[in-house]
């Protein structure tokens, strides 16, 4: 499978962990050396963009340095101009990031035209979902009763529209890697239950799944200082480490090997 370029993180379910991963990718992405553009879509909460300013201010304050994306910010003011004009600024951010490795998309967690259009420019596109039927329901309807699937829902319909329009506008396919997120060691029932479902819908719409994401404090708390588990060095170290950011690095590089995306160059982080 081709390495993708275009790479669209959405889920219309809201809190599903689009930003986290977000963040995360681009960590890994950077770190391995490539040239990263992201583009927040997500234009009135823009938590990319807030990372990004954290991590600048902190690592000047730390006399720090770490890797930098491209930024192409979508300015809070067209969260209320009309739909063309919204459209225009996004196929002009495509265009200034062309020239980057990788262009990164967070979505918003709900069904807007300009996540629509990423969607359908999108080489890759990662949804995460927390291991709930509550999140299950926005990619697939089960029965109430024996909990089979009965049919997907709204947001498979929108990838499934997306990947139709791509077909017959390039003939090229979208890949689509859904994954667990904040995966709690302790649910087996309910985990259970949730993959048997998850594997249903992605024979019947197609989606590859993909290995899942633990709760981690680790993958929280970082973010005031604009800094993943990836940053993580002997100078760089805002936090204790421990063996769980060990763990988390893991778990996030055979993600990154799922998705076919470069590995992290800059495996620094050392348990104390
Ligand atoms: N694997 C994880 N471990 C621990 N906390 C997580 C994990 N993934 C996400 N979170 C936390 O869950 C919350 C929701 O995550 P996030 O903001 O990334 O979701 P989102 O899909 O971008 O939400 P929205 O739809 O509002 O944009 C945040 O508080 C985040 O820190
Ligand atoms: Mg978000």
């Amino acid at each position: 499978m081709a390495q993708p370029k275009v790479i669209v993180i959405g889920n219309e379910k809201g809190g599903a962990g689009k930003s986290t991963l977000a963040i995360h990718l681009a960590a890994g992405l950077l770190h391995g050396g490539a040239t990263v553009s992201i583009l927040d879509l997500d234009i009135r909460q823009q938590s990319l963009g807030h990372f990004f300013s954290n991590r600048r201010a902190w690592l000047a304050a730390n006399g720090q340095t770490a890797p930098m994306p491209r930024e192409h910010p979508f300015d809070v003011r067209l969260a209320v101009e009309p739909e063309d004009v919204v459209l225009a600024r996004f196929e002009a951010a495509l265009e200034e990031a062309s020239t980057s490795d990788f262009t990164l998309i967070d979505t918003p967690g709900s069904d807007t035209a300009l996540s629509r259009a990423a969607h359908g420019r999108a080489d890759l596109i990662v949804t995460p979902m927390n291991d709930s039927f509550v999140d299950f329901d926005t990619l697939g309807v089960v029965d109430p009763v024996t909990l089979e699937l009965k049919r997907p829902s709204l947001y498979s319909e929108t990838v499934w529209n997306s990947r139709k329009q791509r077909a017959m506008e390039s003939g090229q396919s979208i890949d689509w890697v859904v994954l667990r997120n904040r995966l709690a060691p302790t649910e087996a029932r309910n985990r259970r239950r949730v993959d048997e479902r998850v594997q249903a819908l992605s024979r019947r719409v197609g989606f590859r799944i993909g290995p899942g994401l633990r709760d981690r404090v680790i993958y929280r708390e970082l973010f005031p200082f604009g800094l993943t588990v990836a940053d993580l060095s002997p100078s760089i170290k805002p936090v204790a480490m421990g063996l769980q950011h060990v763990a988390a690095r893991q778990e996030l590089r055979a993600l990154m090997a799922a998705l076919n995306l470069p590995q992290d160059a800059g495996a620094k982080v050392a348990a104390d």
